[in-house]
Formats: C-alpha cells, sequence, structure tokens
C-alpha cells in the first residue's frame, strides 16, 4: 500500500508532533510480554492540520493516545510534543483531550463542569463564566445546562466532553473518537468544528474507526492494524485513482453526452467510458431532510444545533451574533498571511502536575476522591460540592 517516505528523524519546527519507533507492549500479570498494542510506529503531525488515527477496533489507536498524553510509558521509541517530553507541563497546558469513554462527574450540570475544569486551569471567575457560556453554546448544550451530566445521552456526553476539552484554549486538540454516539446531525457539526478549529490554527489528532468522519474532515492519516503502520499519507494521495479521469459538468442535453461519448472514444479507444448523474452522499440527503423538518418547526427534546467555534478560540472578544457573520465566521479559511490571532483572554498560569492527573484521569469521581481545587468563589465552591457530596449514594 501506499506509504509516505519516513519522516526525518530531526523535529521540524512546525512538527507539533514527533513520533519514531514508538513501541507499547503489555505484560500480563508474570511480567510476560503479552500483547504489542503499538509496534515502531513513525509518524508526524504538523501545525494546524487535522491528523487521523485510522484502525479497526484493538489496533492501537486509543493506546497511542494515551502514550501522547503522557498517561502511559512507551516501551521503546520517541515521542515530542511542542518539542517536549509529553510528561513536561508545559506541554500538558497546551493540550485538550476528549477521552474515548465520557468520565463525567455524574452530578454537577454542564456549567458545574465547565467551571470545575476551568478552575483546574486556574482561569478566574469572569473568564471561566464567559468560556463556558461561548461553549455551551458553541456545543448546542444551551437548553440543557441545569440537567446533571449523569442524565445526558451518549450524544450529549461527547458535546460537553468536546466543550471541557476546549477549555483551556488549548493549541493540540486530541480526540478519542469523538464521533462516537452521536446521531448525523451530531456528527456533522463535531466535524464542522473541526474544521473551524484548525481553520484557526489549532492541531486536531483523532482517532476514528468511522471511514467517513476521517475523509471528511482529516488531512493526512496513519491506518493501523495490529498496532503497526499499514499506510500514512495525505487523503488525497492515498485515494486518488490516478487510472481514471473524472469530468463534471452542467446537465448535458442527449445529443451533447453522444457527441462527448464519441470523443472519448475516439481518444481512448475502446476503453469504457461511462456517463451519468453524480449522486450526493447519504450523510448530505439525510441532513437536507432534517433541515427541512426543523424548519416546519417540529418539536425535539434532545440537543440543539451547535453553533459556531466560540469567541474566546477564535480569539475575538465580542459576538456578532448574525448569521451572515456566524458562516462567514465558519467557512472563512485562514489566510496564510494573516497575523495571528490577538488573545484576549489571560493565559491560563502553569498547571501542576497533580492538577493535570486530576482532568486526565480515566477514573470517575466515585471510584477516584481526589479533592477539588478551591475555587476563588465561596459560594461556587459550596454549589459544587454540595452536589457532588450530598447527592452521592
Ligand atoms: N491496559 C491494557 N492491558 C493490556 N492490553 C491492553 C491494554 N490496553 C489496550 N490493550 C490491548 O492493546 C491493543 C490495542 O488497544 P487500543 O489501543 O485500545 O485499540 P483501539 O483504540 O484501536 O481500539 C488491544 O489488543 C488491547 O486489547
Ligand atoms: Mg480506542
Amino acid at each position: 500500500m501506499a506509504t509516505e517516505p519516513p519522516p526525518q528523524a530531526s523535529s521540524g519546527s512546525e512538527n507539533v508532533i514527533v513520533v519514531r519507533g514508538l513501541t507499547k507492549v503489555f505484560k500480563d500479570f508474570w511480567n510476560r510480554p503479552q500483547s504489542y498494542a503499538v509496534n515502531n510506529v513513525d509518524f508526524d503531525v504538523r501545525r494546524g492540520e487535522v491528523f487521523g488515527l485510522l484502525g479497526p477496533n484493538g489496533s492501537g489507536k486509543t493506546t497511542t493516545i494515551k502514550l501522547l498524553l503522557g498517561l502511559l510509558y512507551p516501551t521503546r521509541g520517541h515521542l515530542e510534543l511542542f518539542g517536549r517530553s509529553p510528561r513536561h507541563v508545559a506541554t500538558k497546558e497546551r493540550i485538550g483531550y476528549l477521552p474515548e469513554e465520557s468520565y463525567l462527574y455524574r452530578y454537577l450540570n454542564a456549567r458545574e463542569t465547565l467551571s470545575f475544569f476551568g478552575n483546574l486551569f486556574r482561569l478566574n471567575r469572569i473568564e471561566r463564566r464567559k468560556r463556558s457560556e461561548q461553549l455551551l453554546e458553541m456545543v448546542g448544550l444551551k437548553n440543557v445546562v441545569n440537567r446533571p451530566v449523569g442524565e445526558y445521552s451518549k450524544g450529549m456526553q461527547r458535546r460537553i466532553g468536546l466543550a471541557q476539552a476546549l477549555i483551556n484554549d488549548p493549541d493540540l486538540i486530541i480526540l478519542d473518537e469523538p464521533t462516537a454516539g452521536l446521531d448525523p446531525i451530531g456528527c456533522r457539526e463535531i466535524k464542522d468544528l473541526i474544521l473551524a478549529l484548525a481553520r484557526r490554527g489549532k492541531t486536531v489528532v483523532l482517532s476514528s474507526h468511522l471511514l467517513a468522519d476521517v475523509e471528511d474532515v482529516c488531512d493526512r492519516v496513519l491506518i493501523y492494524y495490529g498496532g503497526r503502520r499499514q499506510a500514512q499519507g495525505s487523503l488525497k494521495e492515498l485515494l486518488a485513482e490516478t487510472q481514471r479521469t473524472r469530468i463534471v459538468s452542467p446537465a448535458l442535453s442527449d445529443a451533447a453526452k453522444t457527441k462527448v461519448r464519441e470523443l472519448l472514444k475516439s481518444e481512448v479507444g475502446e476503453a469504457e467510458v461511462r456517463i451519468d448523474n453524480p449522486t450526493q452522499n447519504l450523510e448530505n440527503y439525510f441532513l437536507n431532510v432534517v433541515e427541512q423538518a426543523r424548519k416546519a418547526n417540529q418539536a425535539t427534546s434532545g440537543a440543539l444545533a451547535g453553533n459556531q467555534v466560540a469567541a474566546y478560540l477564535r480569539g475575538e472578544a465580542e459576538e456578532d451574533a448574525s448569521p451572515d457573520r456566524k458562516l462567514e465566521r465558519l467557512t472563512r479559511p485562514q489566510a496564510p498571511s494573516e497575523p495571528p490571532d490577538e488573545p484576549t483572554t489571560t493565559p491560563a498560569p502553569p498547571v501542576d502536575e497533580r492538577t493535570l492527573e486530576r482532568l486526565t484521569q480515566t477514573e470517575t469521581i466515585e471510584s477516584a476522591p481526589v479533592p477539588a481545587p478551591e475555587p476563588e468563589d465561596p459560594e461556587e465552591s459550596e454549589r459544587l460540592l454540595s452536589s457532588l457530596v450530598s447527592k452521592k449514594k
């Protein structure tokens, strides 16, 4: 299969992630090598690209992500994020992470959840509130903010998980199966958000076994099977069928079709020439049908459609809510010469190891009773605490 030439050993300045010879062997109880979850893998992720880890279940995607986050130690190999070890605090504070399973404090509501994570990054109260409101709007949870997240559907939990991953305005966003459990509308929204974030200069690494998702958003992919790299490259290179040519035009009359067919036959001999109508994909067709129903004002009690990227993630202070402006923001490609966005938020101070461990821990609060950090607002602290403690069985 097509494979990119092996990347250079030194990390280029544009590389956010550099991985060389990465290997993770899980041992059994007797310390004997049990399985090669990741086996001698090399790849680079460049700044501002969407990079996909693609593979069937059990092929090593989540293990790779945990290695990137410093949650697992590699058995062998070299890993670098922003030119540093994944375990460096300065690395961790630039990363947002959506785990494969949502590990949320089930008795907190959406607003409290985001406030809690904002607290871990030591955002001040005003900043926490501002970001939380923008994120809730962005992921379409504005109408359910007061419900405990434990009552959320899987799709809604994915949405709050994504909001939580963005609270620290990360440069690198790592998403493990971001569209798992989402309906087609939710999938499309998450994909649009990923693309919009990439246009704002964020780097995104995502894993998926859903081929359509990867195809729609990723610039480059790495295909895993059995922990080994099977193929890697840009989707355009990997999927191009260089032996065939496609010409697309407005609908042709029968007479014009015959003429074209004759012309092509004279060029390519008796080789197969096919003229038909292109079909749209089922996702687009389905979304159109739902959009029509929505316009007819049919009621739903689920999540609302999400909104554009939160203003603080775009580096904008004020909301301009006009639909045209929203669309323009979502679809505007970032000009290469555009100066970097003015940060309007106070950069978060360094986060200590313990705080990040809590943020990336893979256990629910019931099984991992870590004390919450002290919020500055005593009232809010009280509320958070009582919602955590009093409703517990
Ligand atoms: N903690 C673990 N202990 C032992 N084996 C593991 C552990 N985590 C993952 N594995 C094994 O590593 C392989 C890759 O798993 P994973 O990275 O979760 O796959 P994917 O995310 O692609 O579905 C699987 O065979 C899985 O059983
Ligand atoms: Mg996985």
